[in-house]
């Protein structure tokens, strides 16, 4: 059955709350839509988990560095409905603009530290959207756990840190990634990848995985991250914007493996940036 598709945030609000008062727990699984196995994984943990689930879909201008990339995010309410449809959600909130961002609104969630490398080095801006609508996530909906997937790791770190230092009683719940076959990430940007691109992209994720296999090995990481750039250029990469072992908390820079880590790339192709990252 098709949840109810819901706009305001009074709508949610009474939903929600009718629901705690009830004493059932609440997921919220937050998207900007364009939905895919990645983010069905997320509404299947939160069903298996709570008793009720929402899923936010929001395409949120505030994380936009670029008005084109903007413009050009997939929106595709129907189609994503109907994904949703036979996994039970209780509500879909696809909130208007003026009900997340209001006439003057002036207030801007800032993580730092977290924020300084990898994507934030990057994309100026785009955590500080993100740590903004998140947070306006959790308050509006309410929830008891949000779902997140370890694709976007850098961007899971941030919304768990900015939860606990705001003291948002939610439990911020990490999914793994889910790939294709050829084990490229599953991506909603993955749809703009040609068939030859999307052949090529899927080199990246063996390449990461022998430069995990070198460092559990004892290989420092330099000179492996040179070889790897070498190997993703060859596959068909045109630009690597990083290429970097940081420890799995707290994201610090690492050259050889003394913590438990995560490698952590993004890289161009076919006018694609794709991210990804590994445990190691
Ligand atoms: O990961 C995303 O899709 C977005 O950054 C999120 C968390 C929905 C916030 O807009």
């Amino acid at each position: 059955m098709t949840a109810p598709i819901l706009r305001q945030l009074c709508e949610i609000r009474e939903l929600s709350t009718g629901w705690k008062r009830a004493g059932q727990t609440v997921a919220v699984v937050p998207t900007m839509g364009a939905l895919h196995a990645g983010h069905l994984s997320l509404v299947q943990a939160a069903k298996a988990q709570c008793d009720r689930v929402i899923v936010w879909i929001f395409v949120n201008p505030k994380q936009f560095n670029n008005p084109e990339d903007l413009k050009n995010y997939p929106r595709t309410e129907h189609d994503d409905a109907k994904k949703l449809a036979p996994y039970g959600v209780d509500a879909i909130y696809v909130p208007d603009v003026d009900q997340v961002y209001p006439d003057g609104f002036a207030t801007t969630v800032s993580v730092t530290g977290l924020t300084d490398v990898l994507c934030g080095a990057h994309r100026p801006g785009h955590f500080d959207g993100v740590a903004t609508v998140v947070s306006k996530i959790f308050l509006q909906t309410g929830a008891d756990r949000a779902y997140f997937g370890e694709k976007d790791y850098q961007q899971l770190q941030i919304v768990r840190r900015m939860a606990t230092d705001l003291d948002i009683p939610i439990d911020v719940i990490a999914c793994p990634t889910v790939r294709e076959p050829s084990g490229l990430a599953m991506s909603s940007r993955n749809l703009r990848l040609s068939e030859d691109a999307m052949r090529q992209a899927a080199n990246l994720y063996p390449i990461l995985n022998d430069m995990a296999a070198e460092l559990r090995d004892g290989t420092v990481f330099r000179p492996l991250a040179d070889r790897a750039r070498a190997r993703l250029n060859e596959a068909g990469f045109d630009e690597i914007e990083y290429l970097d072992l940081r420890r799995a908390d707290g994201l610090a820079a690492m050259d050889h493996l003394d913590a438990p880590a995560r490698l952590f790339i993004a890289a161009w192709i076919d006018g694609v940036r794709l991210i990804d990252n590994i445990a190691v």
